[in-house]
């Protein structure tokens, strides 16, 4: 499973722009990260990071334009998943799924994911013991979980 490539919209937009006459120039830049902005609702680290190289400018070049754009947002990540590794979500395998995701999605010690989509943190009991195991993704419960599903959630957030 390809869980570690970014987005093929996102590879799509940065090629595209990386292959304009002039992709070094503000306006050419300006429009592809407006575009990756409409897809992944902000720009991510990661992003910034592979389109500057495409595009053959620094990452701080995108960055200072993203800071003078207030339509642009930028982010160390676009998603927050906070995972239940409580008693009652232990005995039902958190565990296990946390191990996954860790090994799945390239978490560093940071707890950002290897592409910089989301962020990875723990929590000891969410109050929602009866139907571990549980975790939240951007503040939304998701209950019951398996391994198959914390994947399955994540890759749609991609
Ligand atoms: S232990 Fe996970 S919700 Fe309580």
């Amino acid at each position: 499973m390809e869980v570690l490539a970014m987005k093929e919209e996102i590879r799509e937009i940065i090629d595209y722009y990386s292959k304009q006459r002039n992709p070094q120039e503000q306006e050419n830049i300006v429009a592809m990260l407006r575009e990756i902005q409409e897809a992944e609702g902000c720009i991510t680290m990661k992003v910034q990071e592979e389109a500057a190289e495409a595009l053959g400018v620094k990452p701080s070049v995108l960055s200072c334009i993203i800071k003078r754009y207030p339509s642009l947002k930028e982010a160390d990540y676009a998603h927050e998943m906070v995972l239940c590794t409580g008693k009652s979500c232990q005995c039902k395998n958190s565990m296990e799924i946390l191990d996954m995701v860790r090994k799945e999605f390239g978490i560093s010690k940071d707890g950002i994911s290897a592409d910089g989509s989301f962020h990875l943190t723990t929590r000891n009991c969410l109050k929602q013991c009866r139907t571990s195991p549980n975790m939240l993704l951007d503040g939304e419960l998701y209950a019951n979980l398996t391994k198959e599903k914390v994947i399955s959630l994540l890759e749609k957030r991609r």
